[in-house]
């Protein structure tokens, strides 16, 4: 899978992309991820990207043609299954909606950043808006990395261990239920007696109702989906 990421900080994007799960996925090819700098597509001296708002309002606007330029650069190298705008007015991202994009080959994701772009690029250019919940933040960067990282997660193969990806938290609509690693005592507080018993149907019987507890507890709105 291909992610081609439109920012005007790509300072942002370098670490969050280049470490862990997501610098492995791309050095053995189950990803490539690659960062425009939005400048670069400018054509005045002083690289602008960002103008005032037509109404006099407060704060700038993302201007379109370093954007349009910047996308059909990349649509005529290749076809994308979807061009992602970050906002947050999008829809609210999920696992349903990480996992729809992790089928795909080829995505471009466009942060926002300032008061927000030109809206004629979101009428003609943009296939989805996304919002990663409901809070503002400085620009669509973090957005971005948040998007990328849960969809090459579950790449197929992207993880070693393939099943780690299956078990989390969110893909049956459930709470993953909790884990524990040695020692099975510590501080006289211990592990559940049946992770130490290696009766492996017992032990995903309690998982279970553990992942369905903690659901119905904390996030009962799960449940009714
Ligand atoms: N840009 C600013 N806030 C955002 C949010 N909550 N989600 C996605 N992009 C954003």
């Amino acid at each position: 899978m291909r992610i081609d990421i439109i920012t005007v900080v790509p300072e942002l994007l370098a670490s969050p992309l280049n470490e862990s799960i997501l610098k492995r996925a791309q050095e053995s090819g189950h990803a490539e991820i690659y960062v425009h700098n939005l400048r670069d597509y400018t054509d005045d001296k002083r690289r602008t990207v960002d103008d005032y708002p037509f109404g006099g309002e407060a704060g700038m606007v993302m201007k379109i043609e370093p954007v349009f330029r910047c996308i059909e650069k990349l649509k005529s190298e290749r076809d994308y299954d979807e061009i992602i705008y970050t906002s947050p007015d999008g829809i609210t991202y999920n696992q349903r909606e990480a996992n729809r994009l992790s089928l795909m080959n080829n995505i471009i994701i466009l942060c926002g950043h300032y008061k927000g772009i030109d809206y004629r690029i979101r009428e003609h250019l943009i296939t989805r808006e996304i919002s990663i919940g409901d809070y503002v933040l400085t620009g669509g960067e973090l957005a971005a990395c948040v998007i990328a990282d849960s969809v090459v997660r579950i790449i197929p193969g992207a993880i070693g261990d393939e099943a780690s990806a299956l078990t989390d938290c969110f893909q049956d609509n459930l709470l993953a239920p909790p884990v524990y690693t040695r020692p099975s005592e510590f501080n006289g507080w211990k592990v559940p007696d049946v992770l130490l018993s290696g009766n492996f149907a017992e032990i995903e019987k309690w998982q279970e109702e553990q992942a369905y507890t903690r659901t119905k507890a904390l996030r009962p709105d799960l449940l009714e989906e």
